[in-house]
């Protein structure tokens, strides 16, 4: 144990328990990323198709100590080593928030250090941050989650414009719910991207919501009833091998018409801006064939593509982390009440630099 008035550097614990991940991070300003764990209740929702809150809640409870003190330990870090602690207080299920929250404030108020509540969200944009090549700022910003799509100008860490959303279900929800109608175990994006690997192109004709209008903005409800009109009219069951090959093709088309949208506005918004450096960010960010497009059009305009490593696309601690070291080091600390938001819009955080 290093004596806290000997070491200039900060080293922070950081809790996510946003939805269904419990997960908890050590970062340190100069040595970087020590330790993150992870456990997902992926398993415990499965039998529902999707999260049950409450029961996320209470599985967070039990969960999140023991992750605690398996990321000290691989961090080879003690509490005294400990400068602040961040965790995620929203925007997420409020029950769920609560859970890290509390457990956030409780050690932070024995230990007698500061604590930092970070949006979610923020911790999404900044997870590139711990990549070996981080993106400059500014920068613009392709969100994309289970709960969110967004275009995102980032002057600076915390100054965030949002350009254009998703009028109703995000990228990920696109994924999600097409999923779950081609009999897909939850969450689906993952599994859908596996099987659209196997399908072939032309079988389908789905739309590319919203390309052919000006503007930002998204909508992707609209696909999942396209799924549903194809799933109808699949061929008769007692045809298995015929019946997995129509539910490729889906999957493929699906997968085409979600990176084709978000492809197309994404480059819609680098030409406005003038911006030539793109994060892509949240769930859906994993996705490869988005990837592979993406980086062959950057390729071909001169632009620059950043992601954060593949685990760090869906939630985790060490995002959270980042994003509460640097709002620690710039002097922010919550007030006294424990806080968490369901809601909690992007554009009304406090940046850390004029941008
Ligand atoms: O960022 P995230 O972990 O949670 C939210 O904050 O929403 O994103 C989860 C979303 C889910 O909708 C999931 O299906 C999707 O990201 N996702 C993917 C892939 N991996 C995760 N969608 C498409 N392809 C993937 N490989
Ligand atoms: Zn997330």
């Amino acid at each position: 144990m290093i004596p806290k008035g000997k070491r200039k550097t900060m080293r922070i614990l950081a809790i996510e328990s946003s939805c269904d991940e419990s997960a908890a991070a050590v970062l340190d300003a100069d040595r970087g990323l020590l330790a993150h764990e992870l456990f997902s209740q992926i398993d415990l929702h499965r039998i529902y198709g999707g999260v049950v809150p409450e029961l996320a809640s209470r599985d967070h409870v039990q969960r999140l100590l023991p992750l605690v003190e398996a990321a000290l330990a691989r961090a080879r870090t003690s509490a005294a080593d400990i400068d602040g602690i961040a965790y995620t207080a929203g925007p997420g299920l409020i029950g769920a928030l609560l859970c890290g929250a509390a457990l956030a404030r409780s050690l932070a108020y024995a230990w007698g250090v500061p604590s930092i509540g970070v949006h979610h969200l923020e911790g999404h944009l900044l997870a590139p941050l711990l990549e070996p090549d981080p993106p400059p700022f500014p920068h613009l910003a392709l969100l994309v989650s289970g709960g969110h799509t967004m275009l995102i100008e980032a002057r600076a860490i915390g100054a965030y414009t949002l350009l254009g959303e998703t009028r109703d279900d995000a990228a990920g929800e696109a994924f999600d719910k097409s999923a779950k109608l081609l009999g897909l175990p939850y969450p689906g994006g993952p599994e859908l991207a596996k099987l659209a690997v196997t399908g072939r192109a032309g079988q389908y004709d789905f739309p590319r919501p919203m390309v052919d209008r000006p503007g930002l903005e998204f909508s992707f409800s609209g696909l999942k009833t396209k799924v549903l009109h194809a799933v109808r009219a699949f061929p008769d069951a007692q045809d298995a091998a015929q019946l997995q090959r129509a539910r490729a093709d889906v999957a493929y088309e699906l997968q085409e018409a979600v990176v084709d949208t978000l492809l197309i506005k994404a480059l819609r918004a680098l030409e406005q801006t003038g911006r030539d450096a793109l994060v892509v960010a949240g769930g859906v960010g994993a996705n490869l064939r988005l990837r592979e497009r993406l980086n062959a059009e950057a390729a071909r305009r001169g632009l620059r593509v950043y992601y954060p490593r593949l685990e760090f696309c869906t939630d985790n601690a060490a995002m959270i982390a980042v994003a509460g070291l640097a709002r620690l080091q710039a002097g922010e600390r919550d007030g006294p009440a424990i806080a968490a938001r369901a809601r909690w819009p992007l554009d009304t955080l406090r940046p850390l630099a004029a941008g």
